[in-house]
């Protein structure tokens, strides 16, 4: 496929050793770019996803870094900088959630998820922002999701990141567009990983009615989004939030 290719690009995604991280990590692999594989705890997972690419003529190499800490999501892009010589796509993928009603939610539920999904996406970004404004140019992906943008009950901490997520992408849009810097969010729907474990059986098959083509996503069907909106194709769309949710949320 000679679309959309990713040669000579150099990226990063946070939380791409499981699930959708995964599978953005080996798609733009795949388009060309040489990817920095960051966990938080999964040495293993990570190191089989560099296999992976590396076993398809990629590159790739695997860093540990807790992105909600600024020191450290700070080393990864200084690391990643020096390994490849470079940056040109950031995915802030990482996430987590600790679903709980709100009167039960402990403010560590509230604290933790927020750090982990919106904190990390400032961390990252401020870090590379600053490579890639004097390089004059950037593309960075947030992974939203649907909860942000309808809200769900059960997850107001993890709906408010990525409603924050979203808000974050706008803003940071209209800052650095004038670098030639984009950034977009993602907004997948309902997409079977490790995240959506814990989730009841019935509740899973009860989603399936909120979404009108009746199936749950692939975590590849996110990453060939992803890999659009890092591409030379979306050279001018910034600020955008892209659904993948089946058809759950319009409008
Ligand atoms: N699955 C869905 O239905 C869905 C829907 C909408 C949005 N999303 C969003 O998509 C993203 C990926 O979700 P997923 O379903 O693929 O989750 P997942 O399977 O649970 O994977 C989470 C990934 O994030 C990493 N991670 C977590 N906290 C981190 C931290 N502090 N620093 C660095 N890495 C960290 C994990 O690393 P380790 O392997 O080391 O633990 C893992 O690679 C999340 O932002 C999630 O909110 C998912």
């Amino acid at each position: 496929m000679d679309m959309s290719r990713l040669d000579e690009r150099i990226a990063i995604v946070t939380g791409g050793s499981r699930g959708i991280g995964r599978a953005v990590a080996l798609e733009l692999a795949r388009r060309g770019a040489a990817v920095m594989v960051n966990y938080r705890s999964n040495a293993r997972a990570a190191a089989e996803v560099v296999a992976a690419i590396e076993a398809e003529g990629g590159t790739a190499r695997a860093m540990q870094a807790d992105v909600s800490d600024y020191a450290q999501a700070e080393s990864l892009i200084k690391e990643t900088i020096a390994a490849f010589g470079g940056l040109h796509i950031l995915v802030n993928n990482a996430g987590t959630t600790r679903d709980m009603v709100i009167m039960m939610m402990s403010e560590d539920d509230w604290d933790s998820v927020i750090r982990t999904n919106l904190k990390s996406a400032f961390n990252c970004s401020k870090a590379a922002v600053k490579h890639m404004m004097r390089k004059r140019y950037g593309r960075i992906i947030n992974m939203s999701s649907v909860a942000g943008i309808a809200g769900n009950a059960g997850q107001t901490n993890y709906s408010a990141s990525k409603a924050g997520l979203i808000g974050f992408t706008k803003a940071l849009a209209r800052e650095v567009a004038a670098r030639n810097i984009t950034v977009n969010a993602v907004a997948p729907g309902f997409i079977p990983t490790d995240l959506t474990e814990s989730i009841p059986e019935n509740l899973k098959e009860a989603s399936l009615e909120a979404i009108p083509l009746k199936r749950w996503g692939t975590p590849e069907e996110v990453a060939y989004a992803t890999a659009f909106l890092a591409s030379d194709e979306a050279a001018y769309i910034t600020g955008h939030v892209l659904s993948v949710d089946g058809g759950m949320v319009m409008g």
